[in-house]
């Protein structure tokens, strides 16, 4: 039973997760991040879950790595710390993963919200990579989703300057995709996560898979691996029933087969 975390079981598809530190405004220590990658673990076999929302408090979403743990770790401490193990199961995760971010996203807590599909920011919401200040850098994905997501000027000012940026800068910027008042953050995040639920769970894991290869591939290998993920979906069953459906003009019931 996780004591990091708070877990609603699947609804409708959708997994919530809420990061539960707040004492420590959601400080990553290899708890937390163990905890979180096991239940990400057990999502990804649980036909039952479908897309993951994962959110914070209404002061932090995470306020990044944390410090008073990471300050026992010397440089051989740092080489064998099973925080990689779980940062690799998070990254590996096949769902698709909204966070809903209110507050601070910073450090480690802005590369976890890196690491969904969709980011979904409160107003209040500042995100930032600021390990320079602590004589160290980042090192969950922040230099490097950073940059594709908002653009080489933007993340080099943020990550050697410390300095965040607000929730409209980072819409903007492209960092994330919404901004809602505060207290509807969660609620908006849980309504994309219900509405990718109700589509064909092989056309979602295909489409996201194609979408990442864009990331790390170039133009000609990616576009070859969308047409293959294209065709392969024409051999599913619930491509003929969302063709049927429209069709018969009728929603389309979907089996993930
Ligand atoms: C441990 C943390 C923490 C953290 C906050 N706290 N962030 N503890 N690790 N990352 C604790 C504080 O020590 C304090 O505990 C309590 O949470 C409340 O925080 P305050 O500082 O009192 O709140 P406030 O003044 O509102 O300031 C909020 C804040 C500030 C701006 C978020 O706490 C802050 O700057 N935190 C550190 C942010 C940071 O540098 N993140 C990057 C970490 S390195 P007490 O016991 O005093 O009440 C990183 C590397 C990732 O993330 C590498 C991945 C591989």
């Amino acid at each position: 039973m996780p004591i990091t975390l708070k877990i609603t079981p699947p609804l409708e598809g959708v997994l919530c997760i809420t990061l539960n530190r707040s004492e420590v405004m959601n400080a990553l220590n290899t708890q937390l991040l163990g905890e979180l990658a096991d239940t990400l673990s057990d999502a990804d076999s649980d036909d039952k879950v479908r897309a993951v929302v994962i959110t914070g408090n209404t002061k932090a979403f995470a306020a990044g790595a944390d410090i008073n743990e990471m300050a026992e770790r010397d440089l051989v401490g740092m080489l064998e710390d099973p925080r990689q193990h779980h940062w690799k199961t998070i990254t590996h995760f096949r769902k698709p993963i909204i966070a809903a971010v209110n507050g601070y996203a910073l450090g480690g807590g802005c590369e976890l919200a890196m690491h969904a599909d969709i980011i979904i920011a409160g107003e209040n919401a500042l995100f930032g990579q600021p390990e320079i200040n602590l004589g160290i850098m980042p090192g969950a994905g922040g230099t490097q989703r950073l940059l594709r997501a908002v653009g080489k000027s933007l993340a080099t000012q943020m990550v050697l300057t410390g300095e965040p940026i607000s929730a409209r800068r980072a819409f903007e910027a492209g960092l994330v995709s919404e901004i809602t008042q505060p207290e509807l953050t969660l609620e908006r995040a849980k309504a994309i996560a219900l509405h990718i639920a109700s589509k064909a769970p092989l056309a979602v894991r295909l489409a996201r898979e194609s979408l990442h290869k864009a990331m790390d591939t170039d133009l000609a290998t990616g576009l070859r691996f969308e047409r293959h993920a294209f065709t392969l979906l024409a051999g599913t069953a619930d491509r003929e029933e969302g063709i049927r459906a429209f069709q018969e003009k009728r929603p389309a019931t979907f089996q993930g087969h």
